[in-house]
């Protein structure tokens, strides 16, 4: 199962790979979708794609009538593809509205967000998920023209966030308002919420031995899926401050393989540099493990 086709990259290699494997593709986005299916017409017998959030893995399952998988792949975050059209509002370059919503049938944008959420809650959300040192000068910045009007285009946004740093600060490789609007992102898509309800269902769908790989771009994201695996390793739930096990025990869900990280290589980086922030993580379904839920 590929939980984020994107457009589709992962799932063709995994059809090329054998023509035994068969592929199930999630994408909250349809207009990624549409891209995938167009790169894997020639292996049209043996992929599903679905449009969904992979929150809802289990149900997905459900309706194409499978009970478990071999492997799940995790592939978080936006695609290159999400950069490249101003419409989107995610492009801190192209301007376009304020949007940003990856499934176009969610209610929330970054407009909403920007133009009427209370300044301490954006400063919150550009602190916590931009991890940005600027976040109260940027929400003061952003209050100070909301009493002028609206706040439209991620053109305005991104130059009102670029005065709020100081100049010192500002680099030529980075645009300075990249962290905001990351934040924004991940706020109106509550992607970290995605993440946390998946990985809490995700590891039961596996057959035992089956493994589940995740790819994450941000420091909050890894330990999201450091934590999951971790939990689901253990045998023990006690607090860590009991002198001995009281919990009895329980079956261990994950055996963790990636005991760090893995991170690209030089060469990769060569070849794709917005790789330089990827970290992947494996896990296996542990062979004692029994089905059920969590
Ligand atoms: C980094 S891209 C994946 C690229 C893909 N591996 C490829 O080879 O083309 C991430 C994709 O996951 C999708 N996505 C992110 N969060 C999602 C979620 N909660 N549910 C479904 N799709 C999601 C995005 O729309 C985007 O297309």
């Amino acid at each position: 199962m590929d939980a984020t086709v994107g457009e589709g990259g992962h799932t063709r290699e995994i059809l090329r790979a054998s023509k035994k494997n068969r592929v199930i593709g999630i994408d909250w986005d349809q207009e990624m979708l549409a891209r995938a299916k167009e790169r894997v017409t020639e292996y049209a017998d043996r992929v599903t794609l679905r449009h969904d959030t992979f929150s809802h893995l289990p149900d997905i399952l459900q309706t194409v009538g499978v009970k478990e998988v071999d492997g799940l792949l995790f592939d978080l975050g936006v695609s290159t593809v999400h950069f490249q059209e101003a419409k989107r509002g995610f492009s801190l370059l192209l301007d376009g509205p304020l949007d940003m919503r990856m499934d176009t049938r969610k209610t929330i944008t970054a407009f909403d967000i920007v133009n009427h959420r209370p300044l301490k809650e954006i400063e919150k959300i550009i602190r916590r998920y931009g991890e940005e040192r600027w976040a109260g000068r940027i929400a003061a910045a952003i209050g100070r023209e909301r009493q002028h009007g609206e706040i439209k285009t991620t053109g305005v946004l991104a130059e009102i966030v670029a005065r709020a740093i100081p100049q010192r600060y500002h680099t030529t490789r980075v645009h300075p308002a990249t962290k905001t609007f990351q934040a924004l992102r991940i706020a109106v898509n509550e992607e970290l919420q995605e993440i946390e309800e998946a990985l809490a269902v995700a590891p039961f769908l596996l057959k035992q031995g089956g493994r589940i790989g995740v790819i994450s771009f941000h420091s909050l994201e890894d330990r999201i899926v450091k934590e999951n695996f971790k939990r689901l390793e253990k045998t023990c739930v006690c607090p860590p401050t009991f002198p001995q096990c009281a919990c009895g025990g329980r079956e261990q869900v994950l055996k963790i393989i990636t005991k760090r990280p893995l991170t690209p290589g030089s060469d990769e980086l060569r070849d794709n540099p917005r790789a330089r922030s990827a970290k992947m993580r494996v896990a296996e379904r542990a062979e004692s493990a029994q089905e059920g839920s969590p």
